[in-house]
């Protein structure tokens, strides 16, 4: 391929676009992971992250993708046979579901129309009719990054608590963490897993599980077979800062500057940049003609917008036109919806002006590739930010 002026436009959901304060912190030389400078850099970004999932209690960090997340909260907290409830809101969530399959848990998975969140109603139903309290666990995807939705996590919670129910509640904040509002303790999440390469601005390859005591109560009989995963000797091996096994050091100082970052803007800034960005993407659409693949006003995501294509053109296509004349990576339809829509990832390090290059990079390619929509996208979009900008300093 020529060589492409400029940097590329990494407007896919995550992955999202490393920061330079973030890739200067990385640049450096790597340390005894277990001497003196490192219990620090431990002891640094474990509070760090507590105070990013709103916990007081543990947060644990290993070096792998949120894939490596998901088994560690299952197998942590769960034994083979367990009952768990599960919701088909897109492809993470049918893929989660999947691996609670392969790890032998029995499965009540409620199908789903990829436009939509978890229903609260539908998890208070479920929960009442299991008089017995047999489901172990309810596994929740707060933001689908494959369909632009976001669950309604604290209604969940009282859904959970209306009907007097045990279970354990997991939640995957994979690409919600440090881009939409979450507390892990305010909304009694058991389990939070997340990522580092979404609203943390890091490269892939970091993984989280923030855990309650009654997680970790139920950590202490849990049969599943773990060794890798076990929280135990990891939360033993953090007490004095360091880990069980080789840290991705050079990715821990990434994620002590992703946290100053955050703690500088505000947490509630970041979620209202986010709210905006989604907002103003939406307008967009809209403008376009074009269609919104979230279904429920409630339920827009500020990491990303999913946008239908028209009947008789394919979402790839015109996301490889856009990528080889504008040098801009979108998302690709996963699963069921894969050719159906684009993605627009608007998370992580990005502002206004991101933005506004992103979408005119989508209306241009519109154009080239032939489908139906009016221009003006852009411009409503231009007029959302400028109109709110003065406020969105503040
Ligand atoms: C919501 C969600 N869950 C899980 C995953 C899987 O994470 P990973 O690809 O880091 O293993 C992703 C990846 O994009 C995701 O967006």
């Amino acid at each position: 391929m020529a060589f492409s002026s400029g940097r590329h436009f990494l407007q896919i959901p995550g992955p999202t676009n490393v920061p330079d304060r973030v890739l200067r912190a990385i640049d450096r030389p790597t340390i005894d992971h277990r001497g003196p400078d490192f219990a620090r850099l431990g002891k640094d970004v474990l509070a760090g992250l507590q105070r990013i999932f709103r916990t007081r209690q543990p947060v644990i960090i290993y070096p792998a993708s949120g894939t490596g997340a998901w088994e560690a909260a299952l197998s942590n907290t769960l034994s083979p046979g367990d009952r768990v409830l599960m919701f088909e809101t897109g492809h993470f969530a049918a893929l989660w579901q999947e691996m609670a399959q392969r790890l032998g848990l029995a499965v009540d998975f409620v199908p789903g129309d990829w436009r939509h969140g978890v229903d609260p109603a539908a998890v208070e139903e479920k929960l009442r009719a299991d008089g017995r309290h047999q489901i172990r666990a309810i596994c929740v995807v707060h933001n689908e990054t494959s369909t632009g939705v976001t669950s309604r996590i604290p209604e969940i919670r009282a859904a959970i608590d209306r009907a007097g129910h045990p279970a354990l509640f997991l939640v995957d904040t994979i690409s919600s963490l440090a881009s939409i509002d979450y507390r892990h303790d305010d909304w009694k999440v058991d389990v939070t897993v997340a990522g580092s390469q979404k609203g943390l601005m890091l490269p892939p390859g970091l993984s989280f599980n923030a855990v309650s005591q009654k997680a970790l109560e139920a950590s202490r009989s849990a049969g599943s077979k773990r060794s890798y995963w076990d929280w135990a000797p990891m939360l033993r091996a953090n007490e004095s800062g360091f880990f069980p096994y080789t840290p991705a050091t050079n990715l821990l100082y990434g994620l002590r500057e992703a946290i100053a970052m955050l703690e500088e803007e505000g947490l509630e800034n970041v979620f209202r940049r986010h709210a905006r960005h989604g907002e103003a993407t939406r307008q967009a659409v809209r403008a376009w003609g074009l269609e919104v693949n979230c279904a429920d006003e409630r339920e827009h995501s500020g990491s990303l917008t999913a946008i239908r294509m028209p009947a008789g053109h394919d979402a790839d296509q015109l996301r490889a036109l856009i990528l080889e004349r504008f040098d801009m990576s979108l998302g690709q339809g996963l699963g069921k919806l894969k050719g159906k829509i684009f993605r627009i990832g608007h998370l992580g390090a990005f502002n206004d002006l991101t933005l506004c290059g992103t979408l005119a990079g989508v209306e241009m390619g519109l154009a080239l590739a032939g489908v139906a929509h009016q221009a003006g996208g852009v411009t409503s979009a231009m007029q959302h930010l400028a109109s709110t900008s003065a406020a969105a300093k503040k």
